[in-house]
């Protein structure tokens, strides 16, 4: 098995930061999973089809080409990396990630990734479905106000104009949906190491999860 790190944790936990650090450190593919769910999301939004239309869907996602250039995830030919964060993207993509059908597709494309490269992938059920056999699984959390309050930051550096209670209530509706689908829902695998990075910062979480993988591997 390549080398496989598996980061999961509700939305705005910082998983993104941290797995982006964390695999130019060790030289790993950062993938970040949540975005192949927005982009779902972006292709159905833009064709105007309703995550009740599951037909339709799949026949649009079974003729789109998806794959990452870098950081930047690349659909049909065109870069929509920054389209990805979108309030309205964040507002519907719980509702898309939860159809079965879209999950066994971006599940399995995750997994062959990791069977060619080495990487860090990240989401909410990666140590528990896509990367089960990983040695190196780690679950990130932060309380709801903390976690909404750096999603405001973000958002707001990218000059979208948001208010804290629209975020904090995005933020708990989809935490909500995550943890209570049928199909993989958001939990923590039973063998991941929980770090709190409500009173952390971005170097320590860093050097804990680096740390943890070196003294494994030794
Ligand atoms: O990490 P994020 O906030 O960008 O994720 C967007 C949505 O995708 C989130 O509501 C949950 C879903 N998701 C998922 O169901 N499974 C994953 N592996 C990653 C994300």
């Amino acid at each position: 098995m390549n080398m496989a790190i598996a980061i999961d944790g509700p939305a705005g936990a910082g998983k993104s930061t941290i797995a982006k650090i964390v695999g130019k450190n060790l030289g790993l593919m950062y993938i970040n999973t949540g975005s192949m769910y927005r982009a779902v999301t972006y292709i159905a939004l833009e064709n105007n089809i309703s995550y009740k239309d599951t037909d339709r869907l799949m026949k649009l996602l079974n003729n789109a080409e998806m794959y990452f250039d870098g950081d930047n995830l690349i659909l049909n030919k065109k870069d929509i990396t920054n389209q990805l964060t979108m309030p309205i993207i964040s507002k519907n993509v719980s509702n898309y990630a939860a159809i079965p059908m879209v999950r066994e597709k971006l599940v399995k494309m995750q997994q062959d990734i990791a069977k060619n490269y080495d990487v860090i992938m990240d989401g909410r059920d990666i140590g528990t479905v896509v990367l089960k056999d990983s040695q190196h699984k780690f679950y990130l959390t932060a309380s709801a106000e903390t976690r909404a309050m750096r999603r405001c930051k973000e958002l707001t550096e990218k000059k979208i104009d948001v208010n804290f209670e629209d975020v904090l209530e995005d933020i708990k509706k989809r935490d909500f949906i995550d943890s209570t689908r049928e199909l993989n829902p958001l939990t923590k695998a039973d063998d991941a190491i929980e770090i709190d990075s409500s009173y952390l910062g971005i170097d320590e979480v860093v050097e804990l999860i680096c740390n943890h993988v070196k003294n494994k591997k030794k």
